[in-house]
């Protein structure tokens, strides 16, 4: 109870520091849900590192051996990787800031949405301050968007993530409706779901040749934009501050940042007054960036403040399972471009469903990627996918 009381007024109080990029006045709440943690884990118990016992909330089966071993694999190539990508000629991208009206967004996000499979008898599309997908039943699961005329491309990959997520509750078989087996089995397997289909096929450049025709004329701008030309500038790797906004490959530096210092905080390693220097640190080790102030750092995420340790490393685990659910469904279906091509997404969502869908929380997370892949995880298949991938689009 005192737990609870304590998440939510930390949470409050966060809510707050955030735009005055206040943290002293954060950091009594924050030093207290620490503690709180801490007590929690220990009472819970664990095998080798206490942060296990927050880790195995989100992703059962996960451990700081397995998690230290990954994170230092990506480490090895990505950083280097964003490097060379960072001294390459940049993509133009200033086109994606035209005005595109609301409606015309929606019009485009909708006809999307069908198209990949989400069932509008078993969902709608909204908008929300932040974009989410919630499953009620496989017979009722919405998703949010949020729009911004001004970027257009922010909406829309927000809808594609959202479906992904949704089209793993839309196809959990139906026998497990009504029982508390009737939901994805993880957040890293949820997000392996909508990071495939926002960025594996969303981003892709067979998903475009089949669709930019589309987008412009729902739309009604870009007539004047070559697809090869959009195509690099929604793949655009930038070094950024902000986690929600950041790139597909830059985005599990962010998470491995947070991973490492709330790995320290949890084993008492790292002090929560010494955690704006830390966290400045590793932006400057990892990004090569610096926040020039508390709201665009350490205070960006909701995620501490309401105790939610333990949370961060499931983003970059559905990256990894995403890459290597990827690898084996492009063995199991050989003209997988070829499908995404002609906009045959039925085959694609079928093998998913077979594979992990239709299954709910009846997997592990470690059953369903076994399932999937026929293999344990392995972050090799996102380092190599991830280079062979912008290799290309920079010409490294
Ligand atoms: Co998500």
């Amino acid at each position: 109870r005192e737990y609870v009381v304590r998440a939510a007024k930390s949470e409050a109080v966060g809510e707050e520091a955030k735009p005055a990029g206040d943290f002293d006045a954060f950091r009594p709440y924050l030093e207290k849900i620490i503690d709180m943690k801490i007590q929690i884990a220990d009472l819970w118990g664990y095998g080798a590192d206490r942060y296990d016992a927050l880790l195995d909330v989100y992703e059962p089966g996960i451990t700081v051996e397995k998690l230290d071993a990954v994170f230092a694999a990506l480490r090895a190539k990505l950083v280097p990787l964003a490097e060379r990508i960072a001294a390459a000629p940049q993509p133009d991208v200033s086109f994606l800031g035209r005005n595109v009206p609301v409606d015309k967004q929606r019009a485009f996000g909708e006809f999307i949405l069908r198209e990949i499979g989400y069932d509008f008898a078993a969902g709608r599309l909204d908008a929300s301050a932040h974009p989410f997908a919630t499953g009620l039943n496989p017979g009722d699961v919405r998703v949010t968007t949020r729009y911004k005329e001004d970027d257009a491309g922010f909406s829309l990959f927000a809808v594609i993530h959202e479906g992904g997520h949704a089209l793993y509750e839309q196809n959990i078989s139906p026998e497990l409706a009504g029982t508390n087996l009737c939901e994805g089995t993880s957040m890293g397997i949820h997000e392996s779901q909508s990071r495939l289909w926002e960025n594996m096929i969303g981003r892709s450049l067979p998903f475009w040749e089949r669709y930019y025709g589309d987008f412009r004329r729902i739309t009604g701008e870009f007539a004047d934009v070559e697809l090869e030309k959009f195509y690099r500038a929604v793949n655009e790797v930038k070094p950024s501050l902000i986690r929600t906004e950041a790139d597909e490959l830059t985005y599990n530096l962010h998470i491995m940042v947070r991973y490492e210092l709330e790995k320290d905080l949890i084993n008492r390693r790292l002090r929560a007054a010494d955690l704006p220097e830390a966290w400045n640190a590793k932006y400057k080790e990892y990004l090569g960036i610096e926040p020039p102030n508390h709201t665009l750092g350490v205070l960006q995420d909701v995620h501490w403040s309401g105790g939610g340790f333990g949370y961060f490393p499931s983003y970059s685990l559905g990256n990894m399972y995403a890459a290597q659910i990827m690898d084996a469904m492009r063995r199991a279906l050989p003209d997988l471009d070829g499908l995404i091509r002609e906009g045959r997404f039925g085959p694609i969502r079928e093998w998913l469903t077979e594979k992990i869908y239709r299954h709910g929380k009846m997997l592990t997370p470690a059953e369903a990627i076994r399932s999937a892949a026929g293999a344990d995880l392995d972050p090799a298949y996102l380092t190599d996918y991830l280079t062979e991938k912008y290799t290309r689009l920079y010409n490294l």
